[in-house]
């Protein structure tokens, strides 16, 4: 099942993340289209994510006849304050400039003349949203204008900080990409507040974050219930709840598995028993 962005472009319902694969991205991002995934995560930043090689992996697929507009492709924008030596823009140029520079240099490495969607990696404001993080916002809103990139989005992003964006931006986000706490009702705030304005909330680190749900036992129950693992009892929970999920796995089988998350039954009660099963 797809879901549509508030400007009406369609987004698959699972997303294949490519953080930390480092000189297995190439084969990792291969198998994962292969295995059925059909929208990538990326960022244009070295120190966690090689974008290069998912290009590398894009062209491979081209080969076999994955067309590329059979796949929505996303990156990001990450500040000079989250690159090392290897930041892929003019860091003393301005902000525009280098969101500018960053999308290019993006494209070049995904082979390709546009994004599905691009994403702000952060804020540069811890509270609130400065003078900076409105001129990358409005340096993003410009490449959307201009038709190369489909949507635009930010990440790591406070509750207060999104209804501002919402509030002010010029274009509002299509897109928010967070990590995603039970023990803060999985960002539920976030979620609200993405709800009301029609935003895609993309959940990650499902998984990483939560290991105590997983280990829970009514967890475990409906998981063997639906003779499933409890990894797909949190993806479909999170696909209930009106997310879109991440996955970073690096296990074959598993990407099989987490596809098959969308076949797993929750009944209402149990979706708002996981909601709240940490608070
Ligand atoms: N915007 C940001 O700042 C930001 C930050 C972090 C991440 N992200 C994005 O989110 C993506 C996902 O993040 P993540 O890696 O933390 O996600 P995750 O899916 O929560 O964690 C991946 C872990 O879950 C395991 N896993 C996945 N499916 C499984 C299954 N069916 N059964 C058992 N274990 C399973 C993986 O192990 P195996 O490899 O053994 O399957 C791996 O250890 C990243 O790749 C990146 O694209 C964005």
């Amino acid at each position: 099942m797809a879901l549509t962005t508030y400007n009406q472009v369609t987004v698959p319902s699972f997303m294949y993340g490519t953080a930390w694969k480092k000189d297995a991205t190439a084969r990792l991002v291969q198998l994962a289209v292969e295995s059925g995934f059909t929208a990538i995560d990326t960022a244009n930043q070295l120190i966690h994510y090689q974008e290069a090689l998912v290009g590398e992996a894009l062209q491979s697929l081209a080969l076999k006849g994955v067309r590329r507009d059979a796949l929505f492709l996303q990156s990001k924008f990450t500040s000079a304050d989250g690159q090392d030596h290897r930041t892929p823009y003019d860091r003393d140029a301005d902000l525009t400039i280098q969101v500018n520079q960053s999308f290019a240099s993006s494209l070049q490495h995904l082979h390709t003349d546009y994004l599905d969607s691009y994403v702000l990696h952060a804020p540069f404001s811890r509270r609130g949203l400065g003078a900076a993080d409105w001129e990358v916002w409005a340096a993003m809103e410009a490449l959307y204008e201009a038709g190369k990139t489909r949507t635009i989005g930010v990440s790591n992003i406070t509750a207060v900080q999104l209804t501002v964006l919402c509030q002010q931006a010029h274009v509002k986000p299509m897109m928010v990409q967070n990590r995603c706490f039970a023990v803060m009702a999985w960002d539920r705030q976030v979620r609200e507040i993405c709800r009301d304005h029609g935003i895609i909330y993309q959940g990650f680190s499902l998984l990483t974050a939560n290991p105590d749900v997983l280990a829970e036992p009514e967890v475990r129950a409906i998981a063997q219930r639906e003779g499933v693992g409890p990894a797909q009892v949190i993806f479909r929970f999170a696909m209930r709840v009106g997310m879109l999920p991440l996955t970073g796995t690096t296990n074959p089988q598993h990407m099989l598995e987490d596809l098959a998350a969308e076949r797993v039954t929750l009944s209402s009660d149990e979706i708002q028993r996981i909601e709240t099963m940490a608070l």
